[in-house]
């Protein structure tokens, strides 16, 4: 098993370039099943779920050519089977393949998605837009059961705006009979981008990106080529880490109207921001001031840069808090970072972070990929070496991320054990 070790680090200063997003990425993976003929993508990032859908994907028998961040997916040949658990427990986006099968086979049997250390991560929402439009529905073993000859456009609620549910029904919508109206929907930003590559092969999307999508289905839907965006998660990873050290760093391949929440809440902390249209650049100010964040559905702060922005809370002086509204369980790096010395008490879906602490290097666990790029964070300004294991979490949501810090001056090594 492989781990990090992280030293104290000088101002991380110079510039990084974001890949392209793993949330964009894995739906529109899925997403090129509907398509006849073979889809190009462009900007994938190298990284382990990528490869995992890809896995899937061949199993079911797509032609998939992954080289040099571009994906080539031919789906024509697909078979309908079930797919084995070991790959699918991997990924809870494996349950994105649910929709493009059901278009294409009139019985679908997918495994049911195990949860994940931020939480039971249910699939109800999803499983309503599917019965909403028709599908027969049975839940067994540890599989879900979908039936539907031709899938029907209908009216559907999210109880929640969940972002997988949302793409789902996008997906089962584009190849539906009539129209589908999703109010509710989630509007995350890779939401707009599977649909835009929808709406490439032929789909006819309205309104993704915004709470009401309006679909109408078509009879076909062709291959195209598409370039994924960026990876805002990424971007705001790097922020916290060039924040954390007092760097200055220039951060390129960005959307900043991506990150508006994050950005805003840097720039009510004091630190000096500068954005142009595709890259943001971050640098030290005097006079830091602690800021209270609460994780909600975009626009607002993304539950992906918690445990990124509370690391960077243990070293502030005065009181912040976080409040987790969309994981339950989403605080298990506290305890890693009360190793390196963090203040945290947490009360319920709160998290009370009383900074001014010096973090001190500790051997620590990623507990899930946001949580260790966390920890990675931490062991940047920490005196003393950090050793941070099961990294395997963090490779699967940033690529080659220790060289990308190194780029910046971070004190950081892969080790291979
Ligand atoms: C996506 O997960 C992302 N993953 C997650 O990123 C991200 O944290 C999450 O959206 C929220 O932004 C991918 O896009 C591959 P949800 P998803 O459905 O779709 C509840 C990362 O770090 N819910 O919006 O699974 C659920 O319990 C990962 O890159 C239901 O109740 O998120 C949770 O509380 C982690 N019923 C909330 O919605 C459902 O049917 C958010 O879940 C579905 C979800």
């Amino acid at each position: 098993m492989s781990k990090f070790i992280v030293e104290t680090s000088e101002p991380l200063k110079g510039k990084i370039r974001t890949d392209g997003a793993k949330n964009a990425v894995l739906p529109i993976i899925a997403a090129s099943l509907m398509a006849e003929g073979k889809c190009i993508i462009e900007d994938v990032p190298d990284l382990s779920d990528v490869h995992t859908m890809c896995e899937l994907i061949r199993i079911l028998g797509a032609e998939v050519r992954f080289e040099n961040n571009r994906l080539e997916i031919c789906a024509d040949n697909i078979i309908n089977r079930e797919l084995p658990y070991e790959p699918v427990k991997k990924i809870r986006a494996s349950f994105l393949l649910a929709a493009p099968l059901l278009t294409r086979f009139s019985k679908v049997r997918i495994q049911m998605p195990g949860g994940c250390p931020i939480g039971i991560r249910p699939i109800d929402l999803h499983l309503k837009g599917f019965a909403r439009m028709g599908a027969e529905i049975r839940q067994e073993f540890g599989m879900i059961e979908l039936t539907a000859d031709k899938l029907g456009g209908n009216e559907i609620y999210l109880d929640f705006p969940s972002v997988g549910a949302t793409e789902n029904i996008i997906m089962a919508a584009a190849l539906a009979e009539g129209v589908t109206v999703i109010s509710n929907a989630a509007t995350e930003p890779e939401i707009t981008d599977m649909s835009e590559f929808l709406n490439k092969m032929g789909a006819q999307i309205e309104g993704a990106g915004t709470e009401t999508v309006r679909i109408r289905g078509v009879d076909r839907l062709y291959a195209a080529k598409h370039r994924v965006i960026p990876d805002r998660i990424e971007a705001g990873t790097f922020l916290a880490a060039a924040a954390i050290t007092g760097g200055d760093v220039r951060i390129e391949n960005v959307i900043p109207e991506h990150l508006r929440a994050v950005i805003s809440k840097l720039k009510e902390m004091n630190f000096g921001i500068e954005e142009d249209d595709d890259s943001v650049r971050i640098y030290k100010n005097d006079d830091i001031k602690s800021v209270d964040i609460k994780t909600m559905p975009y626009p607002a702060f993304p539950t992906d840069l918690q445990p990124q922005f509370m690391s960077l809370m243990t070293t502030m002086n005065g009181t912040c808090i976080i409040n987790e509204t969309i994981f339950e369980n989403r605080f298990q790096h506290v305890g890693e970072l009360s190793r390196m010395g963090a203040n945290i008490k947490l009360e319920g879906k709160s998290a009370i972070i009383k900074g001014g602490n010096r973090l001190t290097g500790a051997e620590v666990k990623a507990t899930d990929l946001r949580a260790g790029a966390g920890l990675i964070i931490a062991a940047l300004c920490a005196e003393g070496k950090s050793e941070i294991g099961d990294i395997y979490h963090i490779e699967r949501g940033y690529c080659r991320i220790e060289e990308k810090l190194k780029a910046l001056g971070a004190k950081i090594e892969k080790l291979d054990i």
